[in-house]
């Protein structure tokens, strides 16, 4: 099906934005998103909703600016959208070309026909989509929009169960099974680990980015995407938590909230790990996420607070849906059996991790995920089960060879791993 043609209106006369939305009512394709009769209110809602077309009158009455110049403003700061000037009548060659030179596509003199209004924007819209295609045939690919976003929210009551691992090894291997967009977010503001256990640079961290919004009052997509890092041997993007625990008070739970519902513009998978407490931040995470994995390991502390935590996320209302259990480092002496467990927390346990030391700690040491290094190990088998679980049929194995393409190994001492920037 053809996108619909998305219209803002911004005109200074009750009257006409009436006219004009009944002119696009009856069009099936085109459908008006917006309306309003302020050059900053414009503005700010050209930005938002990215309309495919901008009717705009060139007078916008009161002490507002010249509806050129809110044109201009428009072209440079929301440049997806195409603006089509409604002008007054006798509009002459002079105000052609400075319409030309603020951005506007088309100009249409009053008084005109509703037909002649909706056929400019069908024009217009027509002429911005070819030239997206002949941009994107230039640059190589069409940037694939993302449709379809999951966030899925990793978190425990207790430190130490795995969390991290199951993070990064879940993001890489959703990176190469589904072949989609990936962004791992570490939310562990204090003792984030995420940087260091994939040998990312930490130059920009989720602090800088907490500052950006804090000065502009709202975060612009741009600077967002500007924070992320890519891990260059899988692919999978990732904002990092800041350097030092100081700094994790810069970052407040309204800007993770607009970080994340940001990133699900862009991703179609975000991962994120999460530290062992109940913050502002940590529950901005639980609420947006479509899936929650509570991970578990099989002793009794865990399974006690595993069980208030059911219970407190009840609270919130939360399905069984979205909330699904996890148990990792499964073992077999002295340990609770999974039926135990799964009656005590009256939830299903959807997935067990192996207990592996022998291929994690070198994983962990060398800071490389071990879904890269060991992609036949049985723990790497079990992150692939979690995959098919939460992304379902798209989990088709698209997976190079196992063991194609050597990561490059690690140098240096130990300390030459801490505070690596690029
Ligand atoms: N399935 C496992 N097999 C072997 N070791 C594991 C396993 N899960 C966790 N570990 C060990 O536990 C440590 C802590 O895990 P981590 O992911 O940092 O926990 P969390 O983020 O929940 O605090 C890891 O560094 C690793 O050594
Ligand atoms: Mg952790």
């Amino acid at each position: 099906m053809a996108a619909a043609i998305t219209i803002l209106l911004v005109s200074g006369e009750v009257e006409e934005r009436v006219n004009l939305k009944k002119a696009f009512l009856v069009e099936q394709d085109l459908e008006v998103v917006g309306e309003t009769d302020n050059a900053e209110e414009a503005l700010k809602m050209a930005k938002e909703k990215a309309p495919t077309v901008i009717v705009m009158d060139a007078k916008l009455g009161g002490d507002q600016p010249d509806g050129l110049l809110a044109a201009e403003q428009i072209s440079v700061q929301a440049p997806k959208s195409d603006i089509v000037m409604v002008a007054e009548e006798g509009a002459d060659n002079l105000f052609m070309r400075k319409a030309m030179l603020s951005g506007v596509r088309q100009v249409l003199p009053k008084p005109y026909d509703a037909s002649d209004l909706v056929a400019v924007v069908r024009l217009v819209a027509e002429i911005a989509e070819k030239k997206r295609e002949a941009m994107a045939a230039i640059i190589g690919t069409k940037e694939e929009e993302v449709v379809e976003s999951k966030m899925i929210t990793i978190f425990s009551t207790k430190g130490g169960v795995g969390r991290t691992l199951l993070a990064i090894n879940l993001a890489v291997a959703l990176k190469k099974m589904t072949g989609k967009k990936v962004c791992l977010v570490d939310l562990d503001l204090q003792f984030g680990d995420i940087a260091i256990m994939m040998h990312l640079p930490t130059k920009v961290t989720i602090s800088a980015l907490a500052r950006e919004i804090a000065d502009a009052g709202e975060l612009d997509p741009e600077i967002l995407m500007g924070h992320l890092v890519t891990h260059e041997e899988s692919g999978v993007s990732v904002l990092c938590a800041p350097i030092r625990p100081d700094e994790a008070d810069l970052v407040k739970g309204n800007h993770v909230d607009q970080i994340l519902r940001q990133l699900k513009e862009k991703f179609h998978y975000i991962v994120i790990d999460t530290p062992s407490y109940l913050s502002d931040t940590v529950l901005t995470a639980l609420e947006l996420a479509d899936q929650i994995l509570l991970l578990l390991t099989m002793e009794l502390p865990t399974i006690k607070d595993g069980k208030l935590m059911m219970e407190i996320m009840q609270t919130f209302g939360y399905t069984e849906e979205k909330v699904k259990v996890i148990m990792n480092r499964e073992a077999t002496t002295g340990a609770f059996k999974k039926k135990e467990i799964e009656e005590t927390l009256e939830a299903e346990v959807i997935a067990t991790i192996p207990s592996e030391g022998a291929v994690v700690m070198p994983s962990v040491n060398e800071c490389e995920p071990f879904y890269l290094r060991s992609p036949d190990s049985k723990i790497a088998e079990s992150i692939r089960e979690i995959v098919k679980i939460v992304a379902g049929e798209e989990a088709e194995m698209i997976e190079e060879a196992a063991g194609e393409g050597e990561a490059p190994k690690k140098k240096g001492g130990l300390m030459g791993l801490f505070g690596k920037k690029k």
